[in-house]
């Protein structure tokens, strides 16, 4: 792998000092789901696929399952063989007997003066079934059809994808911020000709048009030869239009007011197999095209369902928040199907942490009695460095409280300790990806003790290893940093990258692939793509990707999507992305370019080349810094020496350059990072 800019990453993160540990409260402990050591001996690798069979035993299944994994045709894993189920009649209906009255979902509007609703498992039965009915009447889908959803955080976006999940539809959500190209290119992969989306929604106090974005989808799509024949806008406020944008005749329809036709409809819940795709979730990868990792209905749900019950310790009486964008598998697996499925009550808010003031999340958590809260440590840094002292001002509490997306500093983990969770609540920091569905790694909250900036062991059935850059296993405990991969297959595991099954295959089983067309799991690690060490007590520390991925504020960006951006601008020849570290975000790209011969550089031109990475995918991944520089340090076969440029940005010492083919431009850009002074 030739870019090892997150080396540098890894030396920093070993001159970390281990950290002493936090127990449990008893309090805690007394009320936890998971108390039984005995998990881990149900759960060694002697007990090996069958163990999981207590995962799939927290749904509810039209037919059980025969065979709990099937291996034939590896890497490609097929669990709960057989069994035929539903997502939306695990999150909706079979609540209803208990809970038909009890809040599924409170909505909190960004503004704080509107009032919070509340939908109860009855209305979501309602709605979720007359959504169905629309997608199905209305717009002719049918089990198997893909639906591209481009919605904000409202509870429309969680009905939308029940009722897909209902008919069998795969439901493929776009992260709202993400622009109309970036939502187009999505649409185009998955082969959607329906696209589902809001007029608009509240960000940072004022209204964004997100319909507008809806139309520069079609269009792209179109360009790239692929037709959207119908748009159905759900409006923010229902019976009145929030966009500027016109409707399109013929193609766009306001889902409120098509929704009249369908008051009372009852859609039976397909029984779909178990290895039916649920949904995609598109992400960044080495190469600029984001890839949609398919996840499974029976496999997927069982495994949200039960790191939801014994990680998050989701309780049906709780009310549990997390804070993530449903555009995210954080949002999919932990806002809406694994909370569901257990039948408690999630949070749902439209707006950024600190709208208006960084108070806004305690009294979020004061009013509606929160009890489990949900965030990434960018969110943390952010609201500790906006509001230190803001927590205790509010009267609310948390048993638990989890981290997700990044490596956690210590001592940020422990303002979240002592301030948020105020030294009474447990904390679970979280490792896991987009590809694998649930969590992997953290500590299980009532029987293991906590320790600041390490993800801790991996869960019960999950059989981490790392190896070194030549495939030998570095011992248990070593200390020693290398690439993180899983040993075996889980129920959580994406099934494949869409349209691209080599792809899927190259990426996350080839590298240290033992046997070629074995069909034995364990000759098929799962490569995680991660940096990590296991210093003797077992606990895993991650320290960041060793492939061309940014996580900037916890939002994964390929750097060849970025680059591939800057060079839609004409005067640009070449573009190289690297990040830098940040106090809040964590990491953020800065974007050095090369223009084509006789092009001058210029403020303006540093301007449309950022603007252009805005177009293409979002303002997310706005460069820090757009550097013209006058040539890329290259290696003398070529290939951009991006730990160069990345020891640049960040004020460090470039190392050894004497592999370079040209030397000489190290200097140039340190005296342009002087000049310039970020
Ligand atoms: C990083 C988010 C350190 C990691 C669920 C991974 C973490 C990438 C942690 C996946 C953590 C996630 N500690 N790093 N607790 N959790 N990461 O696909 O580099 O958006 O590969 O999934 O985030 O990001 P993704």
């Amino acid at each position: 792998m030739e870019q090892k800019t997150d080396l540098s990453e890894a030396e920093i993160a070993v001159h970390w000092q281990e950290e002493g540990y936090y127990q449990p409260s008893t309090s805690f402990i007394a009320q936890a789901n998971l108390t039984d050591p005995d998990i881990f001996k149900r759960f060694s690798v002697d007990n090996f696929p069958e163990c999981f069979k207590e995962f799939a035993d927290l749904l509810t299944w039209f037919k059980y399952w025969e065979k709990t994994l099937d291996t034939s045709n590896a890497p490609f894993w097929r669990w709960f063989v057989g069994g035929r189920i539903n997502a939306s009649y695990n999150c909706v209906d079979r609540h209803l007997e208990k809970y038909r009255n009890k809040a599924a979902i409170h909505f909190v509007p960004e503004l704080e003066h509107e009032p919070v609703q509340h939908v109860t498992y009855q209305e979501l039965y309602v709605r979720v079934n007359e959504m169905a009915a629309l997608l199905r009447n209305l717009c002719g889908l049918k089990t198997g059809d893909r639906v591209t959803l481009h919605m904000p955080m409202v509870p429309e976006l969680p009905i939308t994808m029940l009722a897909c999940a209902r008919i069998g539809v795969i439901h493929s959500q776009v992260f709202s911020g993400f622009s109309g190209k970036a939502c187009a290119d999505r649409i185009v992969d998955s082969g959607s000709r329906v696209l589902i989306t809001m007029d608009g929604y509240y960000r940072s106090g004022t209204m964004q048009d997100q319909k507008e974005k809806a139309d520069i989808a079609v269009k792209d799509a179109a360009a790239e030869g692929y037709k959207v024949d119908t748009v159905l806008i759900w409006q923010r406020y229902p019976g009145k239009y929030s966009s500027p944008q016109k409707l399109v005749e013929g193609r766009d329809v306001i889902v409120n007011d098509a929704l009249k036709h369908y008051r009372g409809a009852r859609i039976e819940p397909e029984h779909m197999p178990a290895e039916a795709p649920l949904f995609l979730m598109y992400t960044s990868g080495t190469t600029g095209k984001p890839k949609g990792c398919q996840h499974s209905t029976g496999g997927y749900l069982a495994y949200v369902t039960w790191t939801s019950k014994n990680i998050q310790d989701i309780h049906p009486e709780d009310v549990y928040w997390c804070m993530a964008d449903i555009g995210w598998i954080t949002g999919h697996s932990y806002i809406v199907y694994g909370p569901l499925a257990l039948g408690a009550s999630s949070v749902i808010y439209e707006g950024v942490p600190t709208y208006p003031d960084p108070g806004r999340p305690w009294r979020i958590a004061e009013e509606l009695g929160v009890n489990i809260f949900h965030t990434s440590p960018t969110a943390i840094r952010a609201l500790r460095r906006a509001g230190p002292d803001e927590p205790q001002k509010y009267n609310f509490r948390f048993k638990h409280m989890t981290t997700v997306g990044e490596p956690v500093e210590p001592e940020v983990w422990r303002w979240y300790y002592e301030h948020v969770g105020k030294g009474a609540a447990v904390i679970v920091d979280t490792w896991w990806q987009t590809e694998n569905g649930g969590f992997l790694c953290s500590t299980i909250p009532a029987l293991n003790p906590m320790k600041p900036g390490s993800a801790g062991p991996a869960l019960p059935g999950i059989y981490p290893v790392i190896y070194d850059d030549d495939g030998n296993e570095i011992p248990r405990g070593a200390n020693r940093a290398g690439n993180i991969c899983i040993r075996n297959p889980w129920p959580g595991i994406f099934q494949t990258v869409w349209g691209d099954p080599d792809r899927f295959v190259r990426q996350y089983y080839e590298r240290y692939n033992k046997k070629k067309g074995s069909t034995d799991w364990r000759d098929w690690p799962y490569f995680a793509g991660d940096g990590a060490m296991q210093p003797p007590d077992g606990y895993y520390r991650i320290l960041g990707r060793i492939d061309d991925v940014i996580n900037v504020a916890g939002h994964r960006l390929g750097t060849k999507e970025i680059e591939s951006a800057a060079l839609t601008v004409p005067e640009v020849v070449e573009a190289a992305v690297v990040p830098v570290p940040d106090e809040v975000k964590g990491r953020v790209p800065d974007l050095y370019v090369a223009l084509k011969h006789g092009i001058k550089a210029s403020r303006e031109l540093e301007e449309k080349i950022a603007k252009a990475v805005i177009t293409e995918i979002s303002p997310i991944a706005r460069p820090r810094k757009v550097w013209i520089v006058p040539d890329m340090p290259k290696t003398r076969s070529g290939k951009i020496m991006r730990r160069v440029l990345a020891a640049v940005s960040s004020g460090k010492d470039a190392g050894d350059v004497s592999t370079l083919a040209n030397p000489e431009v190290v200097a140039e850009l340190r005296k342009l990072a002087e000049q310039t002074k970020v």
